[in-house]
């Protein structure tokens, strides 16, 4: 697990970027959060930088639209996924499990 921010530190309709070995983007999408790879798919562009709608966000460079429920791409240019990553709020911070990547990948 990686910490990520105070929940207060991320609310909605805000992302935050969190740097490592991979950067992961972590959205508060009307209360949900969730945690996908920051790096688009398509080109490099931080994921956490593009505009939230819904549980979808755009990404600034070249407009692709992910789901961050799932990763996938919903209109072109981004063909592929990126990856997702489960969110756990304990003691009011925001962590995330980069375990199940590691599993993934
Ligand atoms: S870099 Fe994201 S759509 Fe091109």
């Amino acid at each position: 697990m990686i910490t990520a921010c105070p929940v207060a530190d991320l609310p909605v309709g805000e992302s935050i970027r969190i740097s490592g070995d991979v950067a992961i983007a972590v959205f508060n999408a009307d209360g949900e959060l969730y945690a996908i790879d920051d790096t688009c798919s398509h080109q490099d562009a931080s994921l956490s930088e593009g505009w939230l709608e819904g549980c979808f966000v755009e990404c600034p460079l070249h407009a692709a639209s992910f789901d961050l429920r799932t990763g996938v791409p919903t209109c072109l240019p981004a063909k592929k996924a990126v990856r997702t990553y489960p969110v756990v709020v304990q003691d009011d911070m925001i962590y995330v499990d980069t375990k199940v990547r590691e599993a993934v990948a």
